[in-house]
């Protein structure tokens, strides 16, 4: 695992930009995993920036990691709405080329099978990106006792709940369910690129870089993934101690 420390968010968000820029130019077909969250919309911005000036999308395929319960691709506050509003609407990707997890599939144990398909079908993913939960998950796969493989519906934790709730306007708006990747595709990923912004994941970051394999904090199986970067800014790296 490669830590990058860098300054502050700004920082953070070009660092990540540019390795997908660098992915997009060395494979115009690129299978991007995307994640949504504050953390990341920075770097869509960059990517937009770099639509702008030239950088084709026009071949990539795009999955997400996941996608709240209960939730219309037209609400606010669904991922679907999110990726539309800060990336897929401003760059020439080819709409057929994106997979969200549906929230309101009346089979949804069928469409999560039929998710990991289509990843499959499509080759794997090239780039996965990632955010991290205060309490260390990745997509939604919070920690338990044991870690799903497949993409699934998981529970959300009070943790991740009271830590979304920012986005809505009130904590009981907030779904208690969602659709998420497990941690096979993410782990088959050829290449994986974690963000952290803030002291909030501070903590988070610090047990991942511990040579201790904990489902308590599930992305600390990235350990046994051969080629994440994670890149920091100083505030989720305080607590970082790196030999
Ligand atoms: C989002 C996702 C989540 C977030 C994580 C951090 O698609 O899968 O794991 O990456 O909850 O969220 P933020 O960036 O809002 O702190």
């Amino acid at each position: 695992m490669k830590f990058i420390v860098t300054k502050n968010y700004e920082e953070m968000s070009k660092a990540g930009a540019d390795i997908i820029i660098e992915q997009i130019k060395s494979k115009s077909s690129s299978v991007l995993g995307l994640a949504t969250g504050g953390t990341p919309v920075g770097m869509y911005k960059h990517l937009v920036e770099a639509y702008n000036k030239g950088l084709d999308f026009s071949k990539i395929v795009t999955f997400n990691l996941d996608e709240y319960v209960g939730l219309k691709p037209d609400n606010p506050q669904s991922y679907r709405y999110y990726m539309d509003k800060n990336l897929f609407n401003n760059v020439n990707i080819n709409k057929d080329n994106i997979h969200i997890p549906s929230g309101i599939s009346g089979n949804i144990d069928k469409e999560c099978e039929e998710y990991d398909e289509s990843i499959s079908k499509m080759g794997g993913i090239d780039l996965q990106v990632l955010g991290i939960g205060r309490n260390g998950h990745i997509g939604f796969n919070e920690p338990g006792d044991t870690l799903k493989v497949k993409t699934h519906v998981a529970k959300l934790s009070q943790n991740t709940i009271k830590a979304n709730s920012r986005f809505f306007n009130k904590i009981e708006d907030v779904p208690t369910s969602a659709v998420t990747m497990g941690l096979g595709s993410i782990m088959k990923s050829k290449k994986i690129l974690l963000l952290a912004s803030g002291s909030s994941k501070a903590q988070a970051i610090a047990k991942i870089a511990e040579p201790i394999i904990d489902l308590k904090v599930p992305a600390s199986l990235l350990q046994l993934h051969p080629n994440v970067v994670v890149i920091l800014d100083e505030g989720a790296a305080s607590m970082l101690n790196l030999k």
